[in-house]
């Protein structure tokens, strides 16, 4: 699992056109930093080693997860804590990061705990700080190849059955909005803007098929017991191989929601 995290932030990455932050934030003002649904951190131990590139500026990194199976060994340079996104952050924590970033919680939320977590984002920043929140959701699935059409009708009915929700950018877009961030934007980065991530790409579809599609195939019995689910997840898998083969290799589209806190609260 930390592997795998680690494995598709690389991907991720080099889909967002090797930006960790939007060209929009001013990196120069980012000095405290926080990432919510760190898993292993990988997020925050690569911007770390990015803007230490920019030497002279002493910056504070703050990992929170509502799990603690995945933080990496402790060391003096990022801290980690355990905190659900949906419930309130500790005092200490409010009005102090200039950039709050999450990223892949679209199988984790239920619709209305998406109002709740972005107002616990926009108690956590500084007047003028930053939101960055990105997501690989129903956008990536909506396209003619037949396997995606499997798997997006696979996830909109299991994560619908988990009471989950799939339009998590478009939700996290309005939220924001709603909540009185500013400058709010949706950006959809595709993989296919370089024709090098199509093998990474795939391997990646085919990585969440054999693991999140037949998961969700079994949980929200979709298929009678775990031998189905794996039959065709299986079936699947080949099904998308061959479509690659024919060259319909399709783009994984990262979400990316990006939005400022006003400098001055309008009353
Ligand atoms: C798919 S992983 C993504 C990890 C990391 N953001 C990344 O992109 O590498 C989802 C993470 O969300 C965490 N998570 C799930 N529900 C959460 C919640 N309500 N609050 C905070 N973290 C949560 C999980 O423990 C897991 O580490």
């Amino acid at each position: 699992m930390v592997l795998r995290l680690d494995v598709q932030h690389d991907l991720l990455v080099k889909v967002s056109r090797n930006t960790l932050i939007h060209p929009s934030i001013p990196t120069g003002k980012v000095v405290s930093i926080a990432d919510i649904a760190t898993g292993t951190g990988i997020w925050l131990r690569d911007l770390s080693r990015s803007l230490s590139e920019v030497p002279g500026v002493q910056r504070y990194y703050h990992g929170f997860d509502i799990s603690s199976a995945q933080f990496p060994p402790a060391d003096d340079s990022i801290k980690f804590s355990v905190h659900d996104i949906t419930v309130p952050f500790p005092e200490e924590h409010w009005n102090r990061y200039d950039l709050v970033h999450v990223r892949l919680l679209v199988a984790a939320l239920a619709e209305p705990d998406y109002r709740a977590a972005v107002a616990n984002i926009y108690q956590l920043l500084k007047p003028g700080g930053y939101m960055q929140w990105e997501e690989i959701d129903e956008e990536t699935y909506i396209a003619d190849n037949v396997a995606f059409q499997e798997i997006r009708r696979c996830f909109n009915l299991g994560l619908k059955a988990e009471g989950k929700y799939f339009q998590a950018s478009a939700k996290v877009y309005h939220e924001s909005q709603s909540a009185g961030f500013r400058d709010v934007v949706r950006v959809e980065y595709s993989s296919h803007w370089d024709a090098g991530l199509r093998p990474s790409t795939e391997q990646r579809f085919v990585a969440i098929i054999g693991t999140l599609y037949t998961s969700l195939l079994l949980r929200s019995a979709q298929v009678p017991d775990e031998e189905a689910a794996s039959k065709k997840g299986e079936e699947l898998i080949e099904r998308f191989r061959q479509l690659c083969a024919q060259g319909e290799s399709p783009p994984v589209k990262l979400m990316r929601v990006v939005g400022q806190k006003p400098l001055h609260e309008v009353v």
